[in-house]
């Protein structure tokens, strides 16, 4: 059998030395190495071991900046690995960066983020929802204030609704800033809020539809599938769907598919993570059943499970990109998503991707970062906790209530018995507790 060659090498104890460019291995062996049967054929089926390995695919002769940049990524995270081989979740820690990081004034490298103050709300206050609270008194001691978020969020809102939600006080309403503010009002569950400008709200996103069915970012703004997913997300959790909302919409999103399977931002662009979730958790926010005409959905399965990296263990966002902690929210909900449209379990390796977020972008002082050299932030920690909590669960569709959304019939089973997450809605991205009492609260008040 013809010989392959080893780009790294996994090491099995933190001494070791990492990359053994040099040694040469018999497919055979690769194949042995790579799946841990050279040290414990049980391993095979077991659901808690993951080591990185080396890949499968023959390494390419071709060199490029590209190539390099994966090799270099290879390698500090094998270091990650040997350095950390502890699947510890570091409680008290994410607990109090997300209580600091709410709470202290922001260090002047966060002054370009002036646009998004909603955004940076709505990760931190999420992360502290999503972490399963273990400790009743640390979490009550630095639970974020509720009415402190929910009066900064209205500060944002313009013209009770009208003029959609901005980044901070005197911007603008975009389309990206209004989810995000939203969702804070939800995770404070401020309904009068949202009731008091769900009527302007409407208004403020017809008023971004385009004839072709996608919706603008803001007024004069790009449209791409973010767009179609924020204002589907707003107008769902607040009741306010009608006809004229749907109108194309779907057959605009069918357009954003890509020759790969993933979806691009806009028609005929390259499929990305970010644009796929945004595009797959839309069909979820229109359809009641698992059935997606207009959609290559073997395609798309092939794409998403090609993002998962063997020796990494977790998610890049498009074809020849690195591995990076935020994919394990963007791709990684969109494994329940896909496990559901296929009628299939487990799909990816849950377990490798949780490995990936524990042992490598787990921060030691708290949070999540990207990948090792990157530092932690806010953005990073809200979808990596996310994208743990979809490791922890396996979601089906609930298959009583056929007449409601497919985004509001999920059920979450836990893997284990030590989860570290709430389990957390895929297509809203908030833990399903607070999708439930949204949704409760205006059919209640709609009789729908
Ligand atoms: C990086 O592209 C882009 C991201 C990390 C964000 C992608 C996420 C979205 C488009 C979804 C946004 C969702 C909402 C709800 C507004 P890059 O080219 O820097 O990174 P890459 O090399 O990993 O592709
Ligand atoms: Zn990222």
């Amino acid at each position: 059998m013809e010989n392959q060659k080893r780009r790294s090498e996994t090491a099995p104890d933190a001494s070791a030395k990492a990359n053994d460019d040099d040694e040469w291995v018999s497919t055979d062996d690769a194949i042995e190495g790579a799946l841990g049967l050279d040290d414990d054929p049980s391993k095979l089926n077991s659901d808690n071991w993951f080591e990185p390995t080396a890949p499968l695919m023959e390494a390419s002769t071709y060199h490029s900046e590209t190539t390099q940049l994966q090799q270099d990524t290879e390698e500090v995270v094998i270091e990650s690995y040997n350095e950390h081989p502890s699947m510890e979740f570091l409680y008290e820690r994410h607990v109090q960066y997300v209580s600091l990081c709410l709470t202290r004034p922001m260090p002047s490298a966060y002054t370009m983020l002036d646009a998004n103050h909603s955004w940076m709300v709505y990760w931190l206050v999420n992360s502290f929802h999503v972490i399963k609270h273990r400790d009743s008194e640390l979490s009550k001691e630095l639970a974020p204030d509720d009415d402190v978020i929910a009066n900064a969020t209205e500060a944002w809102i313009n013209d009770d609704g009208k003029g959609g939600i901005g980044g901070g006080v005197g911007q603008i309403g975009h389309m990206a800033s209004t989810y995000a503010g939203v969702l804070s009002l939800v995770l404070t569950r401020r309904f009068d809020i949202l009731e008091r400008i769900r009527t302007g709200l409407y208004e403020w996103v017809m008023s971004l539809k385009n004839p072709n069915g996608s919706f603008k970012m803001h007024h004069n703004g790009e449209a791409d599938t973010r767009s179609t997913y924020c204002a589907l997300v707003v107008a769902t959790l607040l009741n306010i769907v009608t006809d004229e909302f749907l109108v194309g919409v779907e057959a605009w999103l069918d357009q954003c598919q890509t020759f790969e399977g993933g979806f691009a931002g806009v028609p005929g662009t390259e499929a990305h993570g970010g644009y796929t979730y945004c595009a797959l958790a839309s069909y979820f926010l229109l359809h009641k059943e698992p059935t997606f005409k207009g959609l290559d959905v073997p395609n798309l399965t092939r794409w998403l499970v090609s993002r998962q990296f063997q020796l990494e263990g977790g998610l890049s966002g498009r074809t020849n990109k690195l591995v990076d902690a935020c994919y394990s929210f963007w791709v990684g909900a969109a494994i329940p998503l896909i496990e559901i449209a296929t009628k299939t379990e487990q799909l990816f390796n849950r377990y490798a991707l949780k490995s990936y977020l524990l042992r490598v972008a787990q921060n030691s002082r708290g949070g999540f970062k990207d990948k090792p050299g990157k530092s932690v932030d806010f953005y990073h920690t809200n979808y990596s906790l996310m994208g743990l909590s979809m490791c922890e669960y396996l979601t089906k569709l609930k298959t009583d209530d056929a007449n409601e959304l497919m985004a509001f019939r999920f059920h979450h089973e836990p893997l284990a018995d030590d989860v570290h997450t709430e389990a957390t809605n895929p297509v809203f991205g908030l833990p399903e507790v607070f999708v439930s009492d949204c949704r409760g609260h205006f059919q209640q008040l709609d009789g729908h």
